[in-house]
């Protein structure tokens, strides 16, 4: 949630920072601004409520001219969504500008010390009052030193932050410090870089140092970065990382959308993850870090996550308890961390399911877990993620970068990744051998071809789309693992088409949801050929005989429910009905982005949300 750039060096600072937030705009994008040192000597700012876009056209008018600066692209926390809460935010002096992301927890606490000792704010967020901290720590006795003024501010805050800060009187310096909220830098030639995450250096440099918690560092016009611990010593060899994205990745490439673009990618994305996995004696997953007879003494699972990698965890708790026989719990990261008690025994394998390595919940979860002696695995899609850094093992799903809010390749990748976990403990407590392994591995090899086959029929989705646009609301059911593609599907319409969707298991639709049936009203039923079929088939005439319309996810030639409904999504045969969600969902995500654009809906970045959330 709200994305950081920074640059200072021999090129303007302007273009990279407005390209920097483009890149970063999925973090939120409530508002956009940015301030520069110009030759002047004074900052110059331009800020706005709205899109990067608007804050681009902006900068054309006010030409920001200079060598350093910084950049915001915001999702409110603090303060409506408008110019003055839009960062940058400046000092009293407005000779300092800072941009945040994180929550500044005792800001109203400190902003009354503030206001009592005569400083004037001009936004409602708790971000500005790390510039007037800065300003009075700049004026102290280490006058001049920019980090250990930042240093200091931040020794009064309570909360999460990554911050840049750039001051007037200090020219090509940016001093940027790290407590809970992610920041990379790097240095070029060409000067020295910040952002909250690699893509917008990916474009400039193949090597990042990723700044722990509790880092600051300082970066100057001839490329050097200098991080330091929170007590101000040299930090000689932070952590770094090496980006192996092609900025091309994070391009359109032709696409209508990113959302397009994403899902199209999904065949390829699980072909990567699956490739090589297949080992003589089970899969190879040295990922997990875990060796084979601790592997076997895992009795428990617990997987965590939130919004749609809580479904993944979903279908993933079924995976292992069928395969591996392990006994397998989930739960959703911010109910997690408020459990009274967590019950797990000295073999319980916590396993955190997060795209983007920075769910604020998600981490939390794991440290708790870890807190609890548990071995943390995460399966994440971004290189040097949180996540990665402080799980004990981490499997990458490999999807490349995903941009639009709502996640599509990176769940149906993160789903086969927890097969071949399940896979993984099943061979190593022995209840599958080695032809069940290469059965099951063969079984998710032929996904690929499947969801090529589910673009083929895009058609489908885009007629059954019509069926939304008289509706307000629509019902979503399934039954088993589809019950969770139906929680997915509603998710998916709902957060890109703003029309409410209620996923529900469907033998459940009878103790309530059916109340919501009127004449036309649409409802998504996923009726594979599995155990499940014909109970599913029971609920979709009683859905029929209350009046709705009823869109059908079923497998090809099942005659019996396309002749009682009123559009089939037709998906090809699987040998494995766990496997189905990873196929039916494309469906669903096709199906989505139709009604969404139909209503005229930007489906990349919905309203109100960020693709990555890293607060509470
Ligand atoms: C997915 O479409 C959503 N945008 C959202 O539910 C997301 O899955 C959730 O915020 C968790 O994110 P993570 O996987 O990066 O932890």
């Amino acid at each position: 949630m709200c994305g950081i750039v920074g640059y200072t060096g021999t090129n303007q600072a302007s273009p990279f920072l407005l390209k920097g937030l483009q890149t970063l705009e999925y973090r939120g994008y409530d508002s956009a601004g940015l301030e520069v040192l110009s030759p002047d000597g004074a900052l110059h700012g331009v800020k706005y409520a709205g899109r990067v876009s608007a804050l681009v056209e902006r900068c054309k008018v006010a030409n920001p001219v200079g060598t350093s600066g910084i950049a915001h692209t915001r999702w409110a926390t603090h303060g409506a969504p408008n110019d003055k809460n839009a960062h940058p935010h400046r000092d009293c002096s407005e000779r300092i500008a800072v941009t945040h992301n994180g929550i500044i927890e005792n800001f109203r606490e400190l902003k009354a010390q503030l206001m009592a000792a005569g400083h004037e704010f001009t936004s409602e967020t708790d971000t500005e009052v790390i510039a007037h901290l800065v300003e009075d720590a700049w004026k102290g006795p280490r006058k001049g030193d920019l980090v250990a003024a930042l240093r200091n501010a931040c020794s009064r805050l309570k909360g999460s932050w990554a911050i840049a800060c750039i001051c007037a009187d200090a020219p090509g310096q940016i001093a940027v410090a790290r407590n809970g909220s992610p920041l990379v830098v790097a240095s070029t030639a060409d000067g020295a870089y910040a952002a909250s995450d690699v893509m917008p250096l990916a474009s400039i440099t193949s090597h990042v140092i990723q700044l722990a918690n509790s880092q600051f560092a300082l970066l100057e016009s001839n490329g050097t970065i200098t991080v330091y611990d929170e007590t101000g010593d040299m930090v000689r060899d932070p952590s770094t990382i090496d980006i192996d994205w092609d900025a091309s990745a994070a391009t359109l490439g032709g696409h209508a959308d990113f959302m397009e673009k994403e899902i199209a990618e999904q065949p390829e994305a699980i072909e990567r993850l699956l490739q090589g996995r297949l080992g003589e004696d089970g899969i190879r997953l040295d990922e997990l870090r875990l060796a084979r007879d601790e592997l076997a003494s895992i009795d428990r699972v617990f997987l965590i996550a939130c919004g749609t990698s809580s479904h993944v965890c979903q279908i993933a708790r079924t995976m292992i308890e069928s395969w591996a026989k392990v006994p397998a719990t989930w739960a959703y990261a911010s109910e997690f961390n408020y459990e009274p008690e967590v019950l797990v025994t000295p073999n319980t394998l916590c396993v955190i399911v997060t795209q983007s390595g920075e769910t604020a919940d998600t981490l939390a979860a794991a440290r708790r877990m870890k807190a609890l002696g548990c071995h943390v695995f995460a399966v994440t899609n971004v290189l040097g993620s949180t996540a990665a850094r402080e799980a004990d093992g981490v499997l990458y799903v490999q999807a490349g970068p995903e941009v639009c809010v709502a996640s599509t390749k990176a769940y149906t990748a993160q789903l086969v990744a927890c097969a071949l976990l399940a896979l993984v403990l099943a061979r190593a407590n022995g209840t599958m051998d080695q032809n069940g392994v290469a059965r099951h591995y063969h079984d998710l090899s032929l996904l690929p071809d499947a969801i090529r086959e589910v673009f083929r029929r895009s058609w489908q989705d885009k007629q059954a789309s019509a069926l939304f646009r008289r509706s307000s609301s629509s019902l979503y059911l399934g039954r088993g693992v589809n019950a969770t593609t139906a929680l997915e599907g509603a998710l998916k319409i709902k957060e890109i088409s703003y029309l409410h969707a209620e996923g529900y298991p469907a033998g459940e639709m009878k103790h309530g949801p059916i109340a919501l049936i009127e004449q036309g009203f649409p409802v998504v039923a996923i009726v594979p050929a599995d155990r499940w079929h014909d109970k599913t088939v029971s609920n979709i005439q009683e859905c029929i005989a209350r009046g709705a319309h009823v869109i059908a996810v079923a497998t090809d030639g099942d005659e019996g429910v396309a002749s009682q409904v009123e559009h089939v999504l037709w998906i090809p045969p699987l040998p494995d009905e766990l496997l189905v969600p990873v196929v039916a969902i494309v469906h669903l995500q096709i199906l989505a982005r139709f009604v969404a654009l139909a209503r005229g809906r930007d489906v990349d970045k919905p309203r109100n949300l960020a693709k990555s959330v890293t607060v509470e």
